[in-house]
């Protein structure tokens, strides 16, 4: 199994920029902003807790996320959170315990896939409706399911990634109630990342989760590494369900954690515990967080319909999921493009810019879908990166206008 593609992209582009290139790197889904004050005062204070604590998480940790869920109408006892280093190793721990195959949705992030794998299982894809990404297509999921039973295979989970990255949208209400019948219909437990929930960019949009329509089947997985841009930080914390499932589902996850991880970074925990009370100075962080996201994302989504492509508008995170499907023959005929894989690897060779392919989150090779995320446009210093955070024109910073003047330069070439 090669290492994760948005991880390798990073390290070509890296070598890119080293060798004096001008690079768009749109490939790494990093939140790409700097660490709040309040949060390495916090880290810095708590440096000296060297033990290793409990496996679930330090119980100020627990409480504040039980607090953040229930601030969000989930009513949720510590005893349900489990704390793991980054919601990447407490999903794995999540699918693990729950064992057997997975419905993913197709496209969806690249780790899924693999995860799935590693443990031996299947991963059954099935396919999203455009605008509506991180969800199965409920009209396609009951076939989907029942061909695999036909065939002898056991599916036991559903993943729903809310908002969704590749395509940078929110699946609307009803299907996401649609997909949860049917997962109760089937006895499947759903596995709902979270992780850019509050990075949706209208925030005053009502936010869906599986645990309130499934409540008794549904984990929820989640982190700072977007919200807060602490994915170096590696802190993540998973939500059980209140129910019998939940319980025996805990004990697994906790048994795998002490087996692989045995506790999360404690100084790290005490910082997390911090942010997920939620101070105002972390919530006004976070909406600046949004507002240039949204800003940013938007644009560069623009910039590619504009150029032709089909894309949808994205609706939070930091990334779109632009389809050049329409310029299929140009692109043959003129570069040799046949597969997706062919025209990122163009992209990056010919242009410096550093995008992922769709075959890299579940779609067809022969897809022109691209995987672009925004977030490392902000600056490649701390500085730019902060200007960017505190602009309310963000778009008219020089690094970020010259970025997307190189955008459409590219776009051009690429379709002419
Ligand atoms: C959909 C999704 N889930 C989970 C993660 C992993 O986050 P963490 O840093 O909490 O492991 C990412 C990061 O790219 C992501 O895009």
């Amino acid at each position: 199994m090669p290492v994760s593609a948005t991880l390798a992209v990073n390290e070509a582009i890296r070598a890119k920029r080293e060798s004096g290139k001008y690079v768009l790197p749109l490939g790494f889904g990093e939140a790409g902003l700097p660490v709040h004050r309040s949060l390495t005062d916090r880290l810095s204070r708590y440096a000296g807790r060297n033990g290793y604590g409990s496996v679930a998480g330090v119980p100020q940790l627990r409480e504040a996320a039980a607090g953040y869920w229930s601030r969000r109408d989930l009513r949720t006892e510590p005893s349900q959170v489990i704390a793991g280093p980054g919601s990447k190793p407490l999903l794995y721990a999540a699918l693990m315990a729950v064992g057997g195959d997975v419905v993913l949705p197709q496209p969806s992030w690249v780790s899924y896939g693999a995860q799935v794998e590693m443990l031996g299982a299947t991963p059954l894809y099935v396919p999203t409706i455009p605008g509506d990404g991180g969800v199965p297509d409920p009209q396609r999921l009951k076939d989907y399911l029942d061909h695999a039973r036909t065939i002898g295979r056991d599916v036991r989970a559903m993943v729903m990634t809310l908002p969704d990255n590749p395509t940078g949208t929110l699946a609307a209400p009803e299907i996401i109630h649609r997909a949860c019948d049917i997962a109760r219909e089937y006895d499947l437990v759903i596995i709902a990342d979270e992780i850019y929930r509050d990075l949706v960019f209208d925030a005053g949009r009502a936010y869906v989760s599986p645990a309130d329509i499934a409540p008794e089947r549904t984990i929820i997985t989640t982190g700072l590494s977007k919200s807060l841009a602490l994915g170096g930080w590696r802190i993540g914390v998973a939500r059980v369900p209140d129910s019998a499932l939940g319980d025996e589902l805990r004990e697994r996850m906790l048994t795998i954690a002490s087996e692989i991880w045995s506790s999360p970074s404690a100084p790290v925990q005490h910082a997390a515990a911090y942010a997920y009370t939620e101070p105002a100075e972390l919530r006004d962080h976070i909406a600046d967080s949004r507002r240039l996201h949204a800003t940013v994302a938007r644009a560069v989504a623009g910039h590619f319909g504009a150029a032709g492509a089909e894309v949808a508008v994205p609706d939070g995170g930091f990334y779109l999921y632009p389809d050049l499907a329409p310029y299929r023959s140009h692109l043959e005929a003129k570069w040799s493009v046949k597969t997706g894989a062919d025209l990122s690897e163009l992209l990056l060779d010919r242009y410096a810019v550093g995008v992922l392919p769709g075959s890299a989150f579940g779609d067809g090779i022969k897809e022109l879908k691209l995987r672009v995320a925004t977030s490392q446009l902000y600056g490649q210093t701390d500085a730019q990166r902060e200007a960017a955070l505190r602009s309310a024109y963000p778009l008219m910073l020089p690094w970020i206008a010259k970025a997307l003047d190189r955008l459409d330069e590219v776009l051009k070439d690429l379709t002419r």
